[in-house]
């Protein structure tokens, strides 16, 4: 195979996004050939380009059209195409999060394990992003030194009435499986755990339609304890305006803060644990430097992990977003919520078959009844906020 044949499914904000750049050639040796959507009147314009419609996904998994599918729908939907294009022997590049909940997660990678020839990737673009990419590296090559302490508040990302209403999937629980996690903030929980490694306990309160008229999360502070001892609050919410994204991370070597395209690092010339051992003064912190990393502020691309997806399909390349790694995001926003909802403290791993009978009763409890309303020409990538 010389060309990746790619399918999308879910041509909404996602899908046309993901279409329009594909259509311009921005992803080398990869082709747009097909398209579905559950409507697909709406998808004329993409007829007339020779692209294939569908209104069935599975049909287009099952059709000649396509070697790799996109799949780009609601949360729910992401497990069951998952699992029909893998079984089909299509690559498969799924949207976030890789499903719903944790244990729908686990039966994808099931099936993926079934199918080791088969790229798997998630669309997780922030791992591209320079900004985290130097913290990685910061935090790797023992610059921190051992980590003691997080601190990520992510309160800028603003949801109007309208933007709930504009799909009727929108924070739901039968639709969406949750809120301000599982949705938006869901690349930063990736980045967490892509920084820092799991928790091993998470204690949360979580707020439901607290600032909007909807049944699921909108504000949330989680604490979390790691296996090292090391600790962290995640706070977040789709309430708060003008907001506020700052991400601070302490080791025993400095201090690191991410806030306005800006990352500073402060370091400690020793480690505080030899100054607290050695210092023969009682509050003589170490020396620092102040040093203000150089970070480019290109905002993430989708089309560069496209590209690597279509990579590892033709040259075997090692995927930046395999997605299976795409569990552990969802089982932050998963425990964050569940912490909350049963007021407890949650060992990790989480009992995936708990979380997911509490949720099936809180769609069974529902009486959310949703009246969509589309809006119009607004520019969908002003939200890739970081
Ligand atoms: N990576 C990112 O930066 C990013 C940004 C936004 C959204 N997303 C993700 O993309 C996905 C879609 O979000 P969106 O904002 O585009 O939602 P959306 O509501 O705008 O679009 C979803 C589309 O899927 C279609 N659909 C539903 N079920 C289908 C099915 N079974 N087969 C085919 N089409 C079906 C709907 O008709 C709708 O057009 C979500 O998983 C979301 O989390 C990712």
């Amino acid at each position: 195979m010389n060309n990746v044949r790619v399918g999308i499914i879910g041509m909404g904000n996602m899908g046309k996004h993901h279409a329009e750049y594909l259509l311009a050639g921005k992803v080398n040796r990869c082709e747009l050939t097909a398209v579905c959507s559950t409507s697909p009147h709406k998808l004329e314009s993409y007829k007339q380009k020779g692209v294939k419609i569908f209104s069935d996904g599975e049909e287009m998994i099952r059709s000649n059209e396509v070697d790799a599918v996109l799949i780009a729908t609601p949360h729910y939907q992401h497990t069951s195409l998952g699992i029909a294009a893998l079984k089909a022997g299509k690559h498969v590049m799924v949207e976030k999060p890789i499903s719903a909940h944790k244990a729908d997660a686990e039966r994808l990678i099931a099936v993926s394990k079934e199918h080791p020839k088969l790229v798997f990737g998630a669309m997780f673009q922030l791992r591209t992003e320079n900004r985290y990419v130097k913290i990685k590296k910061l935090i790797t090559d023992g610059s921190l030194g051992e980590i003691v302490r997080f601190s990520w508040i992510v309160t800028d990302w603003f949801r109007t009435e309208a933007y709930y209403a504009s799909g009727g999937w929108r924070a739901t629980w039968r639709g969406e499986g949750g809120g301000v996690l599982i949705n938006q903030c869901l690349h930063q929980l990736d980045m967490l755990q892509w920084l820092l490694g799991m928790p091993s306990k998470v204690r949360s309160f979580v707020q439901l339609g607290r600032f909007h008229n909807i049944e699921v999360e909108d504000q949330v502070t989680a604490y979390l304890e790691f296996p090292n001892n090391a600790t962290g609050v995640f706070t977040a919410s789709t309430g708060e305006a003008p907001g506020t994204n700052r991400f601070e991370i302490a080791g025993t070597m400095g201090k690191l803060v991410l806030e306005n395209d800006k990352l500073s690092f402060t370091r400690n010339e020793v480690s505080m644990v030899e100054q607290s051992k050695t210092a023969k003064l009682g509050f003589q912190k170490p020396e620092v430097w102040n040093v203000d990393v150089p970070i480019t502020t290109v905002p993430a691309q989708h089309a560069t992990l496209m590209q690597n997806f279509v990579d590892a399909i033709l040259d075997g390349a090692q995927l930046i977003s395999p997605a299976e790694e795409g569990i552990h995001s969802i089982e932050l926003a998963n425990v964050m919520l569940y912490s909350g909802l049963i007021d407890q403290t949650v060992q990790m791993p989480m009992d995936s078959a708990a979380y997911e009978c509490k949720l099936k009763q809180l769609i069974a409890e529902s009486k959310i009844e949703k009246k969509v309303v589309e809006i119009s020409s607004e520019d969908f990538t002003k939200s890739f906020t970081r």
